[in-house]
């Protein structure tokens, strides 16, 4: 029997544990290697940081290849990532640890990714050890997936809407997070969500666990399927995606990868959509620069509002501004405690039934707001066509229909003493205080669109609707 592992990609020191029937008795190999600086992926050195830390991402495909994920199928090799959170995994028929896939060891060429974060100037070192055995528990029994139910509650047709209030954004033991998935489920059941969205960092091994995670009181809850997609160029959100898909993460931003096109198009063509994460994040290489014009939505509130949420939002608007119709979204991106799902929350309105696809359509017109948390809640319409209709958010009005007496209808809930700035093309056109429940009204004429942001006192956002469109 032979077994091989080859490096497919760069770098630094790594130890890597696989078990498996790869031999009778067990076999440890050690390989190592060095990488020269030219091998390096260029990297903007921001102080201390960058140039004292050699952080290691680790991953491994198995027989089936390391080319990029097919676009038909969505298969490819990937047998798991951890990113720069392990220096070793295990993988079995059995078990793995979370982030990587158990199942058949294949025999033939299997690859271990390693890729830098910072880096070092004299090139890096690199180390990594391989134990192969054949040791078979006596009480084991060969792993098989076990995903979240597929979640549909259909609506009666007397009320075929809902406004349902979710979470796209967290992470848990199955990547870079210390909470395990229950508690993620607790906090929602806590929190009163209707969906969560698990988005582990480029592996699916979550999302094909996750049903081992359920307790019984979590029947209403809908878990749905995506994940992070990290890059060194930024990271962005594969949401509501097939069970079992596998999304490519390994695109850089010269000019002839087609990377990030092929994989934002295979999953929309599968049924999900793209959302750019964090996009001004500050930290290495979690800012977007790799494709502005390819997604449906991006995230421009990520845990706690801050500095770099604000200039999502200013970028939002100037994308609005230039005719785009992108969805804004929030996340928590919870990992560990004290991080909190549904702080803030997204707010989805969905037609005939709750699911996965019902909220990801929702999401795709834009029907949806962001509020900090709970007992917060918008509505935002638009009374049109001599007052006998009403536009939702993520509408589209003709302007045709528009008359004097037109108006937006804005009323609030659990914001007390904070402000409704109304925002259209031109930028803020009038701000008012909040009264529980009261509606403020706003004529709307020849405009591009009009949307609504809540703002405390100190200028935080509380609140954000997607904006309602006229053409
Ligand atoms: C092989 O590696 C494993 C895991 O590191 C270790 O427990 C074992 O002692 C090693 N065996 C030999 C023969 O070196
Ligand atoms: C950079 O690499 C060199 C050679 O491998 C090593 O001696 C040095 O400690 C490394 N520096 C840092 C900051 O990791
Ligand atoms: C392997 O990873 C675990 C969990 O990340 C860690 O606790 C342990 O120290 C690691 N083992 C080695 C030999 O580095
Ligand atoms: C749901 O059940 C879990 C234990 O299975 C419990 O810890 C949690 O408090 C329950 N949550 C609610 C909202 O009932
Ligand atoms: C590619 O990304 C790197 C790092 O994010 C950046 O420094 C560089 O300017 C980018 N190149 C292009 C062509 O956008
Ligand atoms: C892109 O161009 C670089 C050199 O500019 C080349 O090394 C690389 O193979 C090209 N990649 C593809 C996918 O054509
Ligand atoms: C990013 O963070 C670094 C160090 O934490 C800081 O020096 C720098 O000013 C920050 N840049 C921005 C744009 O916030
Ligand atoms: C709106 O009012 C203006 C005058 O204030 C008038 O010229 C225009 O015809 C009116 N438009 C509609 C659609 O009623
Ligand atoms: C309304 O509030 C926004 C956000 O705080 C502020 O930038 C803007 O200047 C305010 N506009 C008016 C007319 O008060
Ligand atoms: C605005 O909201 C933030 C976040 O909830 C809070 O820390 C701050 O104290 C609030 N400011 C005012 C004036 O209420």
């Amino acid at each position: 029997m032979r077994f091989f592992l080859a490096i497919y990609s760069l770098l630094t020191a790594a130890t890597l544990l696989v078990v498996g029937s790869a031999a009778r008795s067990p076999t440890n190999l050690t390989l190592t290697g060095h990488i020269t600086p030219d091998q390096i992926f260029s990297f903007v050195n921001t102080p201390s940081k960058a140039l004292a830390l050699n952080s290691l991402d680790l991953g491994i495909f198995d027989p089936h290849g390391v080319g990029a994920t097919n676009s038909e199928t969505g298969f490819s090799g990937s047998r798991g990532w951890s990113g720069g959170f392990r220096n070793n995994f295990t993988l079995s028929g059995w078990d793995a640890t979370p982030g990587y896939s158990a199942g058949p060891l294949l025999l033939g060429t299997w690859n271990v990714v390693l890729g830098p974060y910072a880096t070092n100037r004299s090139g890096i070192d690199w180390t990594l050890d391989i134990s192969l055995s054949y040791d078979v528990p006596s009480d084991s029994v060969l792993w098989s997936p076990a995903l979240a139910p597929i979640y549909k509650q259909t609506f009666p047709a007397s009320s075929p809407s809902r406004w349902l209030r979710g979470d796209f954004h967290m992470h848990s033991i199955y990547s870079d997070g210390r909470y395990l998935p229950s508690e993620q489920i607790a906090h929602a059941l806590e929190y009163n969500l209707d969906f969560i969205f698990f988005s582990e960092h480029n592996t699916d091994s979550g999302n094909n666990n996750i049903g081992r995670w359920i307790p019984a009181n979590a029947s209403n809850l809908l878990i749905g399927r995506a994940i992070e997609v990290t890059t060194r160029h930024g990271h962005w959100q594969a949401i509501g995606l097939e069970r079992f898909q596998q999304v490519d993460w390994r695109h850089t931003n010269a000019s002839n990868d087609t990377g990030y096109v092929d994989a934002a198009t295979q999953v929309r063509n599968s049924g999900g959509i793209v959302s750019i994460n964090h996009p001004f994040e500050n930290c290495s290489r979690c800012d977007w620069t790799l494709d502005w014009e390819h997604n449906d939505a991006i995230e421009v509130w990520n845990g706690r509002f801050d500095d770099k949420d604000e200039m999502a939002i200013k970028f939002w608007q100037s994308e609005l501004v230039k005719g785009k119709k992108i969805t804004a979204l929030r996340g928590s991106d919870a990992h560990s405690p004290p991080d909190i799902n549904g702080l803030p929350t997204t707010v989805v309105k969905v037609e005939d039934e709750k699911s996965q696809l019902s909220i990801v359509e929702g999401v795709k017109r834009g029907r949806v707001y962001l509020v900090e948390g709970p007992g917060m809640k918008l509505d935002f319409g638009v009374v049109y066509a001599g007052g006998s209709k009403k536009a939702d958010i993520g509408n589209i009005i003709a302007r045709t229909d528009l008359d004097n007496n037109s108006y937006a209808s804005f009323s609030a809930t659990g914001f007390q003493g904070a402000k409704a700035c109304f925002v259209t093309e031109v930028g803020y056109v009038k701000n008012v205080s909040i009264v529980n429940a009261q509606q403020i009204q706003h004529g709307v004429a020849a405009m591009e669109f009009i949307r609504v942001e809540v703002r405390n006192g100190s200028d935080i956002l509380l609140g954000l609707t997607n904006p309602i469109y006229f053409s």
